[in-house]
């Protein structure tokens, strides 16, 4: 369905003499001297090739260092590469090497730009000393996934379209360097999984109901040592999973429950991680409908479901310590002749009683009944993401995903967000949310009972709380924005799904193989 992604390799050749149709270098501007430019590390041999005029002339071009900013200049013989493509990547810095979410943007910025060409080489500031490993990765994965398009549904070629970037070449001091071409392998799964991420939140609604979704992550896993288990409708019902089955029964396209186990070889009693994604393959609102304007944006509605789907694909490639399994409840959220409605109550998969008194807050019901799941099967952790709320838009933004949960946990999905350039941010779990939510007659309301939507984003996760067994840590990624992006392509992200929170999950589960 897209785009092949890039091939990737590592050159430690001079990067002025490489035969490529054009060579990426960073741009910096220097606040101490007025915001005169200096090229980044890499780029010396080009520098020097242009004979001091290289900054004089990108400057004439309007370049100004800026995060982001791609400025082209034609080299007219001066090195072997026709074009040079200078990437801002803001201020000097202090360190050895830029931050590396400004490198993963910069990088994906500049190989966007380049679509059309064949052969690109990158020479970007990458230190040989080996305590700056995120550098590179951060390079790789910018490159990777910046040249990610989705190939869509048109039935003819668009002309003046370009292609994505085929072969990307990466100057680094060693090519041999063992552990660089150990970080090319590992942004090749990861950029894999996240693309693949992408594919699946892109694929138009009619195309990805749940039947079709749980088939596409079944054939995902065929081959990768995964251990597999779906649930179909009746397996559901029979369960005992009334929120899943509360949902899923207002479309004729029955729900699913899909179940994907990674099992670290010869670790005795490994930590267990477990990820639950909302996977929500379109949502109307169901009974509780949705107004039409922007209502197609809800084909979104599986992201969270997509994003750990992906993680398990990549955890089973680059096999971590740790256990890992992956839970992706998959409805349509449909009104119907058999749509559930407000005022039904729902005997979950927990035994716990929800009233419901919005449909559209399905959400939460397939995912309280996937976490108590994940709970009865036995875990240490559960980190559960979904497009779940409005209000975490409203709060955090469209970049910012909003964390709730055990407050250590939530400072690790922080601190793994931070590091991977997926900011996410601990949002409370108050009493008084959790007090708004008492039901008449039931154990708890699925919303505020007086539908105040006052602190709606907490709700959600005050609600998803009650499903976590006792003594699980947990945390609830809420990733309604930073999901699906509708602006214009921005860095390594393009218009539509993201992968947003696929490296977060991978980072956790590197932090839990680490840390316990
Ligand atoms: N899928 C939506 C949340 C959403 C909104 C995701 C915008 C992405 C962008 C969710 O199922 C929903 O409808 N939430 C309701 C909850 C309310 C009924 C308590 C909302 O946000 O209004
Ligand atoms: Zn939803
Ligand atoms: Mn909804």
């Amino acid at each position: 369905m897209t785009h092949p992604a890039p091939t990737l390799t590592l050159v430690d050749s001079d990067p002025a003499e490489l035969a490529v149709d054009a060579i990426v270098i960073g741009l910096h501007s220097q606040p101490d001297e007025g915001g005169a430019l200096l090229p980044a590390a890499g780029a010396e041999s080009i520098a020097a090739a242009f004979d001091g005029k290289l900054t004089a002339t990108l400057a004439l071009l309007g370049a100004t260092g800026a995060p982001g900013e791609v400025t082209k200049l034609a080299t007219l013989g001066t090195i072997a590469a026709p074009l040079v493509v200078a990437v801002g990547l803001g201020d000097e810095p202090s360190g050895s090497a830029p931050a590396t979410e400004t490198l993963r943007r910069g990088t994906g910025a500049a190989v966007r730009a380049l679509a059309g060409s064949e052969t690109v080489a990158l020479a970007l500031p990458v230190p040989d000393d080996t305590d700056a490993p995120g550098v590179l990765r951060a390079i790789l994965e910018g490159a990777l996934l910046g040249s990610y398009r989705f190939a869509g549904y048109k039935t003819k070629p668009q002309p003046g379209r370009r292609d994505p970037v085929r072969a990307l070449q990466v100057t680094v001091a060693d090519a041999a360097d063992a552990s660089a071409r150990a970080e090319v392998t590992r942004a090749e799964i990861v950029a894999k999984v996240v693309r693949l991420t992408r594919d699946w939140v892109n694929t138009a609604p009619n195309d990805l109901r749940p039947p079709q979704f749980a088939d596409a992550v079944v054939a995902a896993a065929e081959g990768t040592g995964l251990e597999v288990e779906v649930l179909d409708f009746d397996a559901l019902k029979a369960g005992g999973y009334g929120g899943i089955v509360a949902v899923g029964q207002g479309s004729e396209a029955p729900p699913r429950l899909v179940k994907l186990s990674y099992t670290p070889e010869g670790v005795t009693d490994p930590k267990r991680v477990a990820l639950v994604g909302k996977g929500i393959t379109f949502d109307t609102g169901g009974i509780s409908i949705k107004p039409t304007a922007g209502m197609w944006e809800m084909k979104s509605d599986m992201a969270g479901a997509a994003a750990v789907g992906a993680a398990l694909l990549a955890v089973a490639a680059l096999k971590p310590s740790v256990a890992v399994t992956g839970y992706l409840a998959m409805a349509e959220n449909m009104p119907s002749g058999t749509a559930y409605r407000p005022g039904d109550v729902i005997t979950m998969f927990s035994g716990k009683r929800v009233e419901v008194l919005n449909t559209d807050a399905e959400g939460r019901m397939v995912l309280a009944d996937a976490i108590a799941r994940a709970c009865a099967d036995g875990t240490d952790y559960v980190f559960e993401t979904s497009t779940l709320t409005g209000g975490q838009v409203v709060a955090l933004g469209k970049r910012i995903a909003g964390v709730m949960g055990t407050p250590e946990t939530c400072e690790r999905v922080r601190a793994a967000g931070d590091a991977v350039g997926e900011p996410a941010w601990p949002m409370p779990l108050p009493d008084d949310v959790r007090k708004g939510m008492e039901s008449e007659i039931a154990d708890i309301s699925q919303t505020n009972a007086n539908m105040d939507r006052a602190g709606h984003m907490l709700q959600g996760g005050v609600f998803l709380r009650e499903f976590v067994a006792e003594g699980v840590e947990w945390a609830h990624i809420d990733i309604a924005g930073p999901s699906y992006h509708t602006g214009e392509p921005n860095g390594y992200w393009t218009k539509g799904g993201t992968g947003v929170p696929v490296r977060t999950l991978l980072a956790l589960v590197d932090d839990v193989a680490a840390n316990g």
